[in-house]
């Protein structure tokens, strides 16, 4: 990509064209899917050059890939970070991340409520190898909690499901005056409405298997940080765990980013007004959406998001049964779990994506059983208003 001038390009610019460019020897426009596993790298002498880091070049498909560098390249540009690495998925993105910084005898702060599988991470899995995480419901008991073992402080905003937002220029504040590394989950917001590195956080980390892709049919994780931080995660998860991404979803990945910033900005304003529906309706007895004044989150979410994004969670009066009932009702958006896709997508959290979190701590975060997750797609809104409006008609709330 060649600028003409040091006007700072627009970041549905950045999306269509950072990191690719016409192959050198094809003139292909859009990156070729590169399924070589090793690359020659000729003679001896190079190919010691190359492995011992003194100069550049690809050698293996786990280390490096031309056409993953190109998705790595777009998605450091769009997040404004230095460097990125792409992964299998968005947990082998976390997961690799989380366990290049830390060692047996460091403490993990995380703050607010996380994705099922992230809370496993820390919950289960960290402390089986001798690191001890420590929950915090917000930023305002950070300091209380930080340690002269505290490593790494890790927060998702928007989090999932409940959609609290955790102020990211506050927590960076606090992480500095420590000399502790902040990790970023932006798999909710995405850089085209929160960039947590220009706020003062180290490393985001996207589950790319939602709004990357979009369209449902590609799984991946990205880390964008700056570059030391980069080559080390790059060295645990790529060359020892072997996390990478396929060359072949990395093309459906590319592809999916070239229209983020269309997507998130047609679904977020859908979501605006479907979650002001649903504030409004009898059979709803609390939204979470960061959009709407009445969000704990919503002052932050103003400072540090450009819109509220694509995301809600609601609560029907009548638990489980009412949540069965409007799920099992829906006709256009799909009963799914994922989020950021093209279609509109709805799930049950306590039985689905945070079944595996301890019933006490469900409790504790608000995941009630009768709240409902909803991504709101790219569909016609009037049509998606249309069907949760019916759906909710068969909501029993006497
Ligand atoms: C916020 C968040 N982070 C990470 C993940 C994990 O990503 P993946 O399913 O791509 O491994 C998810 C999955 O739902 C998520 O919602």
């Amino acid at each position: 990509m060649t600028t003409h001038s040091s006007h700072p390009l627009g970041i549905r610019t950045l999306a269509v064209h950072a990191g690719q460019a016409p192959d050198p020897s094809t003139g292909a426009v859009a990156t070729p899917i590169s399924t070589a596993s090793a690359y020659s790298y000729g003679d001896f002498d190079t190919g010691e050059q190359r492995f011992s880091g003194e100069s550049p070049g690809y050698l293996y498909s786990r280390f490096a890939n031309p056409t993953v560098a190109a998705l790595e390249g777009k998605m450091a540009a769009l997040e404004g970070g230095e460097s990125a690495v792409a992964f299998a998925s968005g947990m082998a993105a976390i997961c690799s991340t989380v366990l290049a910084l830390v060692s047996a005898g460091d403490e993990l702060i995380h703050v607010g409520t996380l994705y099922g599988g992230t809370e496993g991470v820390m919950r289960n899995l960290l402390p089986r190898f001798g690191v001890r995480s420590i929950h915090v419901a917000g930023v305002e008991q950070l300091e209380a909690a930080i340690t002269p073992k505290t490593r790494l402080i890790f927060a998702e905003t928007p989090d999932n499901p409940m959609l609290g937002i955790v102020d990211l220029a506050q927590t960076a504040r606090i992480a500095r005056a420590h000399q502790i590394v902040t990790v970023a989950d932006n798999t909710f917001a995405t850089p085209c409405l929160t960039r947590p590195l220009s706020l003062g956080i180290d490393v985001v980390v996207h589950s790319a298997t939602k709004f990357i892709g979009g369209h449902g049919d590609a799984t991946g994780g990205v880390v964008v940080a700056g570059k030391a931080l980069i080559e080390k995660i790059r060295g645990v998860g790529l060359k020892q765990f072997g996390g990478c991404l396929s060359p072949f979803e990395a093309s459906l990945l590319i592809r999916g980013l070239k229209t983020l910033p269309l997507r998130v900005e047609a679904a977020s304003l859908s979501a605006e007004r479907i979650a002001r529906l649903l504030n409004e309706h009898p059979a709803v007895t609390t939204v979470f959406y960061p959009g709407l004044p009445s969000h704990p989150g919503h002052a932050v979410a103003k400072r540090q998001m450009s819109r509220f994004g694509a995301l809600m969670a609601f609560e029907l009066k009548g638990g489980k049964a009412a949540a069965r009932a409007f799920l099992d009702s829906l006709t256009l958006v799909t009963q799914a779990v994922s989020l950021g896709d093209t279609d509109s997508l709805a799930c049950h959290p306590a039985s689905t994506t945070h079944s595996a979190v301890a019933e006490d701590i469900r409790r504790q975060y608000g995941v009630t059983e009768g709240l409902v997750r909803l991504s709101v797609g790219i569909e016609d809104v009037e049509d998606l208003e249309r069907d949760i409006t019916q759906a909710l008609s068969n909501v029993n709330i006497v």
